[in-house]
């Protein structure tokens, strides 16, 4: 019934363009406005998903979703990592626009309690959508800052960026939570304060002997003690770094206060499912936005019971597979509540992949199928290509796929024209509408050319016309082979000694070299140089498009600030459980 009404409403549009109505992508879609269920992952690869090739990994559920829906293969993010990537899907615009990257090597924000964030000042489509009547809602991981000045002025909270309900992780789920190996900061502080301990030990047993043989003159017994304070301090710092960390940013908020400090993070899949369970349930009458921002499948993998040992690769497939089934849950919630045709459904990852998550032979972070590079990795197109896939019965083809280069960007003007609402004109939105290229009645995306930024740096850009072209103007250097990556680091650098500037620039053409194996040159192609040219022209018009804006991942913004640390008791017993409570 639904399908037929759209099918008229289609043949109604068909006509008026006929009799010469001049048709506008901004124009309101047909039928009621549909509910927006919002499905990112986080760090999952391309490689990772049956629809997407991989015969081994079990993911009925987004691949179903694909089945029933528009699979695109060229999706990508608009950064490697988390931060800027989730910063640019939610204004619709390049992390740089918004100052959300960093020029000195801070590749996300640092810490719950840094002073940087998204920027009052952005408008995100849950800002938009909210002001059409959507009741918003985001459930998981935010990574986008909290506070500027005060540690409940939450600036740059999720409901000061248009949700109306927010249940989640404020800052990312990491190593860290769980005290895991791969540990991002826990592993860094300890020895840097292992190395403060033993140099004020040193200096304390040279004050001590140099008082016992008066041969240091200025040694007394008050700076003994003071020395041996100091050295005191440092050393139970360095036993507790660890559970400082887990205080400080593994923690859950509902809304504007903390629910559980630290979080058990075994919990965290169920309490999840049960809140989108219930925020459908609460809204089922629509229209509703809710983004769904999963903590799967980043480092620690924290995986239940019921999924560990099931599937052929190891924690990471298992998590893999756990998050399969949560969206299936979440797919099963909207069908029992009636809402599946009434609902657009997208699902995602932030970016691809981390090669660097390895331990030994075990191999932790996501596979970026024949994509070279990963995580971290802004021009290669295993750091950006990313799972795309949108589901709509009646409205949108059942089981087409796509290969039009398309950007997460382009979700902002997709959803804000579907709510009825206008993209904001007073600045530059890069994403584009994605409606028309979804239902096939546009053969090509509106993207002649994308940027592809590793931090503030541009790093490649691609040219879509008959060929996709990618050039390189810097890469990082890495190991393809082996070991992962810049194994040893958490990703490889954007700027510094370990990067190659290339000049020429590389040049692929990945419609017959998907893979980047194979650099181009004058001799092998003979529009070599035009194609550089074209797109140095492009790059260079880009460039003029740019504001100039304070920089959010820099030191400045970018340090822990004890004063804004969120805490739920008294400071520094932040320790709380409140959906421990019946609610
Ligand atoms: C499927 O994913 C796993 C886990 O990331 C990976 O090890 C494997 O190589 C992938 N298989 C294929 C055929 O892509």
């Amino acid at each position: 019934m639904l399908r037929l009404e759209h099918s008229w409403s289609w043949l109604a549009l068909a006509l008026a363009v006929l009799l010469g109505a001049k048709p506008s992508a901004c124009g309101p879609p047909p039928g009621p406005r549909p509910n927006i269920l919002l499905l990112m992952a986080d760090d999952l690869g391309i490689g990772d998903v049956g629809c997407y090739g991989n015969t081994t990994i079990r993911t009925p559920n987004i691949d179903r979703l694909a089945a029933d829906g528009v699979r695109l293969t060229q999706h990508l993010a608009a950064a490697p990592l988390c931060t800027p990537s989730r910063a640019a899907f939610l204004t619709g615009r390049y992390p740089l626009r918004s100052g959300m990257v960093s020029s000195q090597g801070l590749r996300v924000l640092q810490w719950t309690a840094v002073s940087g964030g998204l920027p009052p000042s952005e408008i995100t489509f849950a800002k938009i959508l909210k002001a059409k009547g959507y009741t918003t809602g985001l459930i998981g991981k935010w990574h986008l800052g909290l506070s500027c000045a005060s540690p409940d002025d939450h600036c740059h909270h999720p409901l000061n960026h248009g949700f109306d309900h927010f249940y989640g992780m404020p800052f990312s789920m990491m190593a860290d939570c769980e005290r895991w190996e791969l540990s991002e900061k826990r592993a860094v502080l300890e020895s840097r304060l292992d190395v403060c301990f033993q140099l004020v030990a040193l200096a304390t047993l040279t004050l001590t002997i140099g008082k016992l043989t008066h041969l240091i003159p200025g040694a007394s017994w008050t700076l003994v003690i003071w020395s041996a304070v100091v050295c005191l301090l440092l050393f139970a710092t360095s036993c507790l770094v660890g559970a400082l960390i887990m205080h400080a940013d593994c923690f859950l908020m509902r809304n504007h206060s903390i629910a559980e400090q630290p979080m058990r993070s075994q919990r965290t899949t169920p309490l999840m499912l049960q809140e989108v369970s219930s925020f459908v349930k609460r809204h089922k009458q629509g229209p509703f936005l809710l983004f769904v921002s999963f903590l799967h499948v980043h480092t620690p993998l924290v995986t239940t019971e019921n999924f560990r040992g099931r599937s052929p690769h190891g924690l990471y497939g298992d998590n893999t597979e756990e998050m399969d089934w949560m969206v299936g849950q979440i797919l099963e919630t909207l069908d029992t509540e009636g809402l599946t045709n009434s609902t657009l459904v997208y699902f995602t990852s932030d970016h691809g992949g981390s090669l660097e998550a390895r331990f030994g032979n075990n191999q932790y972070g996501g596979w970026n199928g024949i994509y070279k590079g990963g995580k971290g990795m802004a021009g290669w197109e295993g750091g950006i290509r990313v799972p795309g896939i949108f589901r709509w019965p009646g409205v949108l083809p059942a089981g087409r796929v796509i290969h039009e280069p398309t950007s997460l960007m382009d979700i902002f003007p997709t959803v804000v024209h579907l709510a009825g609402g206008q993209v904001p004109q007073d600045r530059v939105v890069d994403g584009r509408d994605l409606l028309a290229l979804l239902q096939g009645t546009a053969r090509h995306s509106d993207h002649e050319f994308l940027m592809h930024y590793c931090e503030s740096f541009l790093h490649a850009a691609r040219w879509h016309q008959r060929d996709l072209w990618k050039v390189h103007f810097t890469t990082p250097i890495f190991q393809p082979d082996g070991a992962g990556a810049c194994y040893g680091q958490i990703v490889c650098p954007c700027s510094g000694n370990r990067v190659t500037h290339h000049a020429p620039p590389l040049l692929f053409d990945l419609s017959r070299d998907p893979s980047e194996a194979h650099a181009l040159t004058p001799d092998t192609e003979p529009s070599f140089h035009q194609v550089v040219e074209t797109v140095a022209r492009a790059v260079a018009a880009h460039r003029q498009t740019l504001i100039p804006v304070p920089l959010q991942l820099d030191a400045a913004d970018n340090t822990w600030k004890p004063w804004l640390q969120p805490c739920c008791g008294r400071f520094p017993f932040c320790w709380c459980d409140r959906d421990a409570d019946p609610r």
